[in-house]
């Protein structure tokens, strides 16, 4: 076959074929999603936002609520933060909405009210990385920016038959090529739509389900019988054990809670005020410490009450919950009412703690 032979696998003649047949299987199969019917840029934007973190049955409710409460750019860039963020909860990462609603405050006062069609103005927005950049020029403005994410790769790798792990350059090198190639420069928006759901929905981490694929025809890895090969594992970071002293301040039925964990871990969401250590009595001390600085008037620390086990990422830890008495506890605590902590912005960990403590005597 002639053509010429792209940095891994396809042939340049094999590839407006590979592209009709992608586009095609998505204009035929793409779910109905809110946010594909005309959206304006600002639907894109705030759509792409939340589907940063969040699989996409999540978002559609979230979606259709952020907009039924801010329909344009504008009635989001006036609205109060708190308001955008009770809108936003339930869906976590919160730094998400504080972005999004500077961000359109940005876009009000510099573009016009439009999320600009500018790959470096858009950049200058808060919260707007290279991902989200692309990927709203490209289904918003039509421009021929690509677009990767994990499902996209993961399509790339097995189509190209690349091998290694996507946190290697040259893979990521070799997978931005082949995408670079394959885009279809009349219509990225729906190529790279059509790539993600590709990757969503066929071309699964486990279990791939090639004879529905519109590009089997093409991959090198289904030819080798090997799908799911590909893209290697991540050599995965082993786990690290850890102590973490969380002081218990309560008051009848409030905690009081701070902004962060430590070691600038869920700076986002509110906690108990706590502290890494290799042993119990280091976290212990450093909790001290960190109370002294947090809490205003004097820190009493008691004995333990009780442990609870949890993972962030590739931490595992062990949780210590010392009882804690502070003369004055304002500074940055923040008393949280137990029974009124569903909505509010409350790490996973401290929830994990109020049960807890619902078990244990403790006055
Ligand atoms: N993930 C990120 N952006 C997406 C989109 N536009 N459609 C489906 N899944 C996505």
């Amino acid at each position: 076959m002639k053509g010429l032979i792209l940095p891994r696998g396809l042939l340049s003649t094999q590839i407006p074929a590979a592209r009709r047949a992608l586009l095609e299987w998505f204009r035929r199969s793409a779910r109905p999603l809110p946010w594909r019917h005309h959206p304006s840029p600002y639907e894109v934007w705030v759509s792409e936002v939340m589907l940063q973190q969040t699989q996409v049955a999540t978002v559609v409710p979230y979606y259709k609520r952020f907009l039924q409460a801010f329909p344009t750019l504008e009635d989001l860039a006036r609205a109060p933060l708190e308001r955008v963020l009770r809108v936003w909860s339930g869906m976590g990462y919160y730094r998400r909405a504080r972005n999004l609603h500077r961000g359109a405050q940005t876009a009000l006062e510099r573009f016009g009210g439009s999320f600009p069609a500018d790959y470096h103005q858009a950049r200058s927005l808060a919260g707007v990385g290279d991902y989200t950049a692309r990927a709203v020029l490209s289904i918003a403005y039509n421009q021929p920016y690509g677009v990767l994410d994990g499902n996209v790769a993961r399509v790339i790798a097995r189509l190209g038959a690349i091998p290694g792990n996507s946190g290697q350059p040259e893979v990521r090198r070799a997978v931005e090529g082949v995408l670079g190639q394959l885009l279809s420069p009349r219509r990225p928006g729906d190529f790279n739509q059509a790539m993600m759901e590709l990757g969503q929905t066929i071309c699964l981490p486990r279990s791939p389900r090639c004879p529905a694929c519109p590009l089997r025809k093409w991959c090198r890895a289904l030819r080798q019988g090997r799908a799911e090969a590909y893209p290697e594992p991540k050599p995965r970071r082993p786990t690290e054990r850890h102590h973490l002293a969380a002081g218990i301040i309560r008051h009848g039925g409030l905690v009081a809670l701070v902004r962060g964990l430590d070691d600038g871990l869920l700076l986002d969401l509110w906690n108990f005020p706590s502290a890494f250590g290799s042993s119990r009595a280091q976290a212990t001390r450093k909790l001290r410490e960190k109370l002294a600085s947090l809490a205003r008037g004097s820190v009493r620390l008691g004995e333990p009450i009780g442990e609870v086990r949890h993972s962030i990422t590739f931490r595992s830890i062990r949780v210590h919950l010392i009882p804690t008495e502070v003369s004055d506890g304002a500074g940055s605590l923040r008393w949280f009412s137990i029974s009124r902590l569903r909505g509010a912005a409350v790490s996973k960990l401290a929830r994990k703690i109020v049960e807890r403590l619902q078990e244990v005597p403790f006055s």
